[in-house]
């Protein structure tokens, strides 16, 4: 079932080679940050090139709730943000819809102020754990009453008299580590996160570029990023750089499409996010970074993909993983058109995502005729090399947009059509999907095959 309305299969085939220019829309992690971040400074921030997709838009409607305007003036979202610890108490539920990024973001942001607001979501973001976020909260004096395993709906009592926090964040996760230092904001004194894996640092440059006193000191073992609570954060004229995560579906498809040629424009590098890229070099891919610039302190290229026919499986290294933890449904399928296998180690994150990935696109993959092993944290796609890849199911995307475009991806080079149950989650992070790879020249179309 889509978030909010009737399945939409979709069904991609085998068309001609892709070829042209694919404008993938904005980032996802900026954009929640810049609206939240905007509803928390004091004056009006400006963002162009926010992603327009539903979960994005959910956390635009989640800040008005609190007290913020959100308005999109022509091309640009204007946000006149209430001060840090200035949210007002929402008059209703706050439906986060498919986001995990956005609830948990939203509840930190909110945890450290006097409020109380109750959280929901779709029926894959009301399974997912909300305890790895709220344990920390507690320990600023937040309160969460929630479903049994720590689910949504919840409630989150903010703290009356919050105090700083020092904590160590057990999973590789810039979710939790966004939303102890988004607490940490509206809290006396300095609130100290310790990660042992580098996640991607949105937040802290962010945060930074807010005007908020905020450190990283990196050692051997971990990253110990230091905020100072309780800053005036300045608002910011924000331009959002394309997102890597989305254009990894172009790319791998364009890798695994016979006579391809196809260049991604704009797309930020930033090393905590750029995984993929590194991995599908390693196994061959023709993929060539063009035009490499800074933008707004980011590292930017143009991204050109070409046909790859001699793909070859690979050993990813786990320490990766935190770099590309959302590309791994994509990469199973780029690893199916390889020759050998693609061992993926240090996993079990992919098990808490909108869908459990790894059973989602080991299923999936299996019905297309694509061997695959799998354990707690790991997995192994046992790839068939280019052309032997049959397709030719339905397979189930789970409420989860990537698991959605994965098969699509998979369906333009497979020797059989390939339809997804529901393509609808596409929305939630890459709207314009359908129509950019049609113009690319793929064959995708609504409907069973
Ligand atoms: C995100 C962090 C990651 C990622 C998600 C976006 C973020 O989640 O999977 O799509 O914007 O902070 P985790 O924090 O659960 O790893």
């Amino acid at each position: 079932m889509s978030s909010h309305g009737t399945p939409i299969p979709m069904t991609a085939r085998k068309a001609g080679p892709l070829s042209g220019t694919a404008d993938v829309p904005g980032d996802k992690s900026i954009s929640h940050r810049s609206l939240i971040l905007g509803a928390m400074a004091v004056g009006e921030t400006r963002v162009t090139g926010l992603l327009e997709g539903q979960d994005v838009l959910d956390t635009a409607k989640a800040m008005r709730a609190f007290g913020a305007e959100v308005d999109k003036q022509g091309d640009t979202w204007v946000i006149h943000g209430v001060g840090t610890g200035g949210f007002a108490e929402p008059d209703n539920v706050i439906d986060c819809g498919n986001s995990g990024t956005g609830v948990r973001l939203i509840m930190g942001a909110m945890a450290t102020t006097p409020i109380t607001a109750t959280f929901t979501g779709d029926a894959s973001l009301n399974k997912r754990p909300m305890a790895r976020v709220t344990d920390p909260l507690a320990l600023f004096g937040a309160r969460a009453y929630g479903r049994s395993g720590g689910r949504l709906p919840m409630t989150i009592v903010g703290a009356e008299a919050a105090v700083p926090v020092r904590y160590e964040v057990p999973v590789p996760s810039a979710q939790v580590k966004s939303a102890v230092l988004l607490a940490g904001l509206a809290a006396p004194g300095e609130t100290v996160v310790i990660e042992r894996e580098a996640t991607r640092d949105h937040s802290e440059r962010m945060l930074a570029g807010f005007g908020a006193q905020i450190s990283t000191e990196v050692t051997n073992e971990a990253r110990i990023i230091t905020l100072t609570g309780q800053p005036e954060l300045r608002p910011q004229t924000i331009v959002v750089p394309r997102d890597p995560s989305s254009a990894a579906f172009p790319v791998c498809a364009a890798l695994i499409v016979e006579g391809s040629d196809v260049l991604v424009p704009n797309i930020g590098l930033n090393p905590t996010r750029a995984g993929l890229f590194t991995t599908l070099r390693e196994m061959g891919a023709d993929l060539t970074y063009e035009n490499m610039r800074e933008e707004g302190g980011e590292p930017v290229a143009d991204l050109r993909a070409r046909f790859s026919p001699d793909l070859k499986g690979i050993e990813v290294p786990p320490d990766r993983a935190a770099s590309m933890i959302d590309e791994y449904p994509v990469l199973s399928v780029v690893a199916a058109f390889a020759e050998g296998k693609t061992h993926m180690p240090g996993v079990k994150e992919l098990r808490v995502k909108e869908s459990d990935r790894i059973d989602a696109m080991a299923t999936g993959l299996r019905a297309c005729g694509v061997e695959v092993d799998e354990g707690e944290d790991w997995w192994t796609v046992h790839g068939r090399g280019h052309g032997a890849v049959a397709g030719g199911a339905t397979v189930e995307s789970h409420l989860d947009h990537r698991i959605a475009m994965s098969f699509m991806v998979l369906g333009f080079a497979a020797n059989a059509p390939v339809t997804v149950d529901d393509g609808g989650p596409i929305a939630t992070s890459f709207p314009i999907f359908e129509p950019l790879m049609a113009g690319l020249g793929a064959e995708i179309t609504r409907g069973q095959g």
